[in-house]
């Protein structure tokens, strides 16, 4: 779609899956300054220790107990994902996620040698998976669950009871569990709960995070995740043997994003909160559309089937006669042909823009289907 865009002039970007706002100055300025110091050598494997160090104590403010020890620094939440999936499955095996999922998930699994197997979440249940669909899906391959919440693309947050339920078939089933949480700082209804805390997972669950989403920072590759200790003794191999290390000024930067004010981000949150009420309180007077109220991220997954066409045609004839960009549904999975993406990461004046033109869409499209 963005290579199709470039054929068009005032086009409206809601397709792009990172925050419009640059990385805070503060930040910026203190990884500058430490480059200057000489912090531009190889960082250990295992992530600089003044990091994991600030990392273990907010997330023990947070109330999670992780030593220092306990946290590997990746390239990213990619560099987690690809490392995880490497050393758990090198003699094959499946991972079962819930579709629509984060489309590198298949990509991630299948470099490491495994196979990525989907389990339906539906649009009725609020892109909820049901944990009895999730057990049935497991079989003798099965190897991990990977989940994601809040999620890419729908914006769903999974509820404690739902995790309680994942977490006993875990445990039950003799299965790993990957929670990707690179979203959990927008959380709309409070914080998002995370499978990490429910009883057998501390043997058992990785949480991966990141510095992109949370700080504004995708460019400067840095993430992190923490399990036990077994994995991790697995995991540095991986990442000494494939980027040696995250990147030390990105490192520096996400320990200044850590420790430095916090308001800037705060205000992010408090930005995307506000345009994804917007956004959904557009879209669900919109005739011919469908969308769940959001509830974390800064995404939105409508349906459109409303409008006779399936996700892709709509996000092309959108594109053709508005000139507003959304992702296809198919990019998330098989099954999510009726539905688009929504990214609600450009400015307010030009959202507004967005679903005006949108909303003219609809009114000649959602009611003559
Ligand atoms: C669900 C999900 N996980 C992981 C990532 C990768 O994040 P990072 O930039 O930290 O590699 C993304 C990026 O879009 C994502 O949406």
């Amino acid at each position: 779609m963005m290579f199709m865009a470039q054929d068009y002039d005032d086009v409206v970007t809601l397709g792009i899956g990172e925050p419009d706002m640059d990385t805070p100055e503060h930040v910026i300025r203190a990884a500058m300054n430490d480059a200057l110091a000489g912090w531009t050598h190889y960082a250990h494997s295992q992530g600089d220790p003044e990091l994991r160090q600030a990392l273990s104590d907010s997330l023990l403010a947070a109330g999670r107990d992780v030593s220092p020890d306990r946290i590997q620094i990746t390239h990213g939440a990619m560099g987690a994902l690809v490392a995880v999936m490497r050393s758990l499955l090198c003699d094959g095996g499946e991972v079962l996620t819930p579709e629509p999922h984060f489309p590198d998930y298949a990509a991630h699994v299948g470099f490491a040698g495994g196979k990525l197997a989907t389990v339906q979440a539906r649009f009725e249940d609020g892109f909820i998976v049901r944990p009895d669909e999730l057990e049935a899906a497991v079989n003798e391959n099965t190897r991990m669950l990977l989940l994601n919440s809040p999620g890419n693309p729908t914006g769903a947050v999974l509820p404690g009871e739902v995790l309680d339920a994942i977490a006993e078939i875990a445990v039950r089933r003799d299965l790993f569990v990957v929670s990707d949480e690179v979203y959990d700082a927008m959380s709309f209804d409070g914080p998002a709960p995370s499978i990490f805390d429910r009883p057998g997972m501390s043997e058992r669950c990785l949480v991966v995070n990141s510095f992109s989403k949370t700080y504004a920072m995708t460019g400067w590759r840095v993430g992190y995740c923490y399990g036990p200790e077994w994995l991790m003794r697995e995991l540095i191999k991986v990442v000494s043997y494939s980027t040696a290390s995250a990147s030390t000024p990105g490192q520096r930067a996400g320990l200044a994003a850590l420790l430095g004010p916090k308001e800037p981000f705060q205000a992010m949150v408090d930005e995307f909160t506000r345009r994804s009420q917007y956004v959904y309180s557009r879209l669900a007077e919109m005739p011919g559309l469908r969308v769940n109220r959001p509830q974390g991220s800064f995404y939105m997954f409508a349906d459109v089937s409303g409008s006779g066409m399936d996700g892709l045609a709509f996000a092309e004839t959108l594109l053709k006669e508005e000139q507003v960009v959304v992702i296809p549904g198919e990019t998330f999975g098989p099954s999510c042909q009726p539905f688009i993406r929504i990214a609600c990461t450009v400015p307010m004046d030009r959202l507004e823009i967005a679903m005006d033109r949108m909303e003219r869409f609809m009114k000649r499209h959602g009611e003559t289907a």
